[in-house]
């Protein structure tokens, strides 16, 4: 198939971005929301972003037009999908919505339409399985802000034809970004399974060690190559955003995450982070804040915990076949902003000093820590 007319469902946070850069690719996009009013405040902000471009000079006037002249706004269903070839699905994780969604534009779309969902947590197979087409579903997760992440997480479900998976590829590198292809629909996918759980792990590890935020941010910042600490990613993430992610990996797999109270106490009590002015930390106006962090701190604080907990589940990952290390460490560095290889921070450690640790955590706290075979053979 010759991929041209691209059709975005949901024109919210995540979707007038995947329009915008589909439009910056050249494809014709249309963009559809329940009401008009959305569409209308998607189409603003697609322009407030181009006019942004074009005063750093990353285009011209001209061509921001043109990115702007292929984005259709449109409300009608039917209308929206008749010229697709490929339907990319953005609206909010709630499966049922999601199902009704498929629904009918399973009813209205060509049969030889592919549908693409931007859903972080939900199960691919589960919603392919509702479509009369579930060999033309695939996952397509981009990140948040499409426009300048460069990572796209590909999932397929278990249906899923070969020819869609390498449409899929070839389209995101059309938009200029890099994918990594998550080979088994599993909970989390590749980031969310290395972040999510990583962020109730910092939780427990307050409470076990005794070290304060800024001493366990600083450490992962200076010692383990994050861009920034877990807690203040954790809040420019939203704790709305991870506690969802958690509510919905956990009720796929038990094993996925040990939930940390704190994180629902905090999304009950509204403290979502950035956008709500608290989450960890104190935020004090919308500007874009950063915590004091410093080696000095970073000297206070063993990461160890940490880089178990992630290592575990990247090695989980390989073990089930869902990934490599060599993906992985493209997903953590493009996804997560890592600046070192997880798998290069673990053999500085000492693969031996990790798997020791988790035994130790696991006779403590339980059979969540027991170590995954590859780590265990890496020894
Ligand atoms: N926000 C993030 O950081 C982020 C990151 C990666 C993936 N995602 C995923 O992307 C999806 C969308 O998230 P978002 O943050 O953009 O949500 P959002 O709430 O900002 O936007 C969703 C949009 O979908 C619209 N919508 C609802 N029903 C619709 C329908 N039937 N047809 C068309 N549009 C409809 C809503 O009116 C809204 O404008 C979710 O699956 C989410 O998990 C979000």
């Amino acid at each position: 198939m010759n991929l041209k007319n691209i059709t975005v469902l949901g024109s919210g946070i995540m979707g007038h971005g995947i329009a915008q850069v589909s439009a910056t690719a050249g494809y014709n996009v249309v963009l559809r929301d329940i009401e008009q009013g959305f569409l209308d405040k998607a189409m603003e902000k697609i322009k407030w972003s181009l006019d942004k471009l074009v005063t750093k000079e990353k285009i011209s006037q001209q061509e921001a037009n043109a990115i702007y002249s292929r984005i259709k706004p449109v409300v009608n269903l039917a209308e929206a999908v008749k010229d697709a070839h490929l339907v990319i699905e953005v609206v909010p994780e709630i499966m049922e919505l999601k199902k009704k969604v498929y629904a009918e534009l399973d009813s209205v779309a060509g049969k030889n339409v592919i549908f693409a969902s931007n859903t972080s947590t939900l199960p691919i197979t589960e919603i392919a399985n509702t479509l009369s087409r579930p060999e033309k579903f695939i996952g397509i997760h981009f990140f948040n802000p499409p426009q300048l992440m460069k990572l796209v997480e590909i999932i397929p479900g278990e249906k899923t034809s070969k020819d869609v998976i390498d449409l899929t590829q070839e389209y995101v590198k059309s938009v200029k970004k890099e994918s990594v292809l998550c080979r088994k629909d599993v909970p989390g996918f590749i980031i969310n399974r290395l972040f999510i759980p990583m962020v109730h792990e910092a939780c427990y590890m307050m409470d076990r060690t005794g070290a304060t935020m800024t001493e366990i941010d600083s450490a992962v910042k200076f010692k383990l190559g994050f861009p920034m600490g877990i807690f203040e990613l954790a809040d420019f993430t939203g704790m709305d955003v991870i506690h969802k992610a958690t509510t919905e990996m956990h009720s796929r797999d038990k094993k996925v995450i040990l939930p940390h109270p704190t994180i629902e106490k905090m999304f009950d009590a509204k403290k979502l982070g950035q956008k709500s002015g608290e989450g960890f930390y104190k935020y004090s106006d919308e500007k874009y804040e950063r915590v004091p962090l410093s080696e000095e701190l970073a000297s206070k604080c063993d990461p160890i915990q940490i880089v178990a907990n992630i290592l575990n589940n990247a090695s989980w990952l390989v073990t089930n076949k869902a990934s490599d290390i060599e993906e992985i460490e493209k997903a953590a560095q493009l996804g997560l902003g890592l600046k070192k290889p997880l798998f290069q921070t673990a053999k500085e450690i000492g693969i031996k000093n990790i798997v020791n640790e988790l035994n130790q955590l696991a006779s403590k706290h339980g059979k969540f820590y027991e170590p995954d075979s590859l780590l265990v053979s890496m020894q």
